[in-house]
């Protein structure tokens, strides 16, 4: 389901409650459809939201125990198209936890740009405690965001720690009372939606093509970058409105 919080912010919101939305076959399709749209659309920034007392509690267990091995990679692939999609979404992603983030919807999580989280929310890759291991992303996403040796301890344990510990090591961008959780997720949204476009998408670029160069060629790359957003008409509008002390109104040309 697509919400429109504010003029160029967009949420997706997760909505089987019953489930502590997991993600099914169809749901994980059908998220990736609603993200799609997102993406087509002129938003500058997507939320994504549990609704109920979860943020996402990963695959759906329920579902996954009726298939065999072959719909099992398909559940899979589902998930993974959908979460693949959501990193490689242009506009920047803020995940918005409201609550358990566990297996894959920890990996949900790790595939936005930002994350925040109410404090009693609990986040966590729990596969090793079913006899799986993260299969949508969190064996690469998570070490390069935390460090190695304390990835290793939240896969290899299973154990989900507290918001208040996974903002303290750099999991989460912040982890804050329940009641305030949209308010601040809104407020940040609303700072990012406010830039140009052009340049938050080349920073986005940027930051994660990096990981896969060497430092040169990745400073080359931002070069190329920067030059294209110093002859964008946002950047001329930017130095006016610097002038003429007002506001920037940014088109995203
Ligand atoms: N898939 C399908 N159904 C799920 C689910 C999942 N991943 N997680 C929770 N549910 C269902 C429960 O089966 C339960 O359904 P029921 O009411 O028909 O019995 C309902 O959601 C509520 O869950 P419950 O466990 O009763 O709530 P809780 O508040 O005590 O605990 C969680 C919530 C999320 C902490 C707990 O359900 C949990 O640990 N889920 C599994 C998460 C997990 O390990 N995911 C990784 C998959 S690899």
């Amino acid at each position: 389901m697509l919400e429109t919080l504010a003029d160029g912010v967009l949420q997706i919101r997760l909505n089987r409650p019953e489930r502590m939305n997991a993600l099914g076959f169809e749901t994980s399709q059908r998220l990736h459809e609603t993200l799609q749209s997102a993406i087509a659309s002129d938003a500058r920034v997507l939320l994504i939201r549990g609704t109920g007392k979860a943020f996402c509690a990963g695959a759906d267990l329920k579902e996954r125990r009726g298939m065999d091995a072959a719909q099992r990679a398909a559940h899979n692939a589902a998930i993974n198209v959908f979460i693949q999609a959501l990193a490689n979404a242009p506009l920047p992603t803020i995940a918005v936890i409201n609550g358990a983030a566990l297996g894959g919807g920890c990996e949900v999580a790790l595939a936005c740009d930002m994350r925040l989280a109410a404090n009693d929310a609990m986040i966590g890759l729990t596969e090793t405690r079913i006899g799986a291991i993260p299969g949508a992303g969190a064996t690469q996403r998570l070490p390069r965001q935390i460090g190695t040796a304390l990835a290793l301890e939240i896969m290899l344990t299973g154990e989900p720690i507290t918001a208040a510990r996974a903002a303290e090591i750099g999991l989460l961008n912040a982890a804050v009372p329940g009641e305030l959780l949209d308010e601040k997720a809104h407020a940040l949204a609303a700072v990012v939606a406010s830039r140009s476009p052009l340049g938050l998408q080349e920073i986005k670029r940027l930051v994660y093509a990096g990981f896969d160069l060497p430092l040169r060629e990745g400073l080359q790359r931002e070069r190329e970058g920067l030059l294209r957003v110093l002859a964008s008409n946002d950047y001329v509008e930017g130095l006016a409105a610097f002038a003429e002390r007002r506001p920037p109104k940014f088109t995203g040309a």
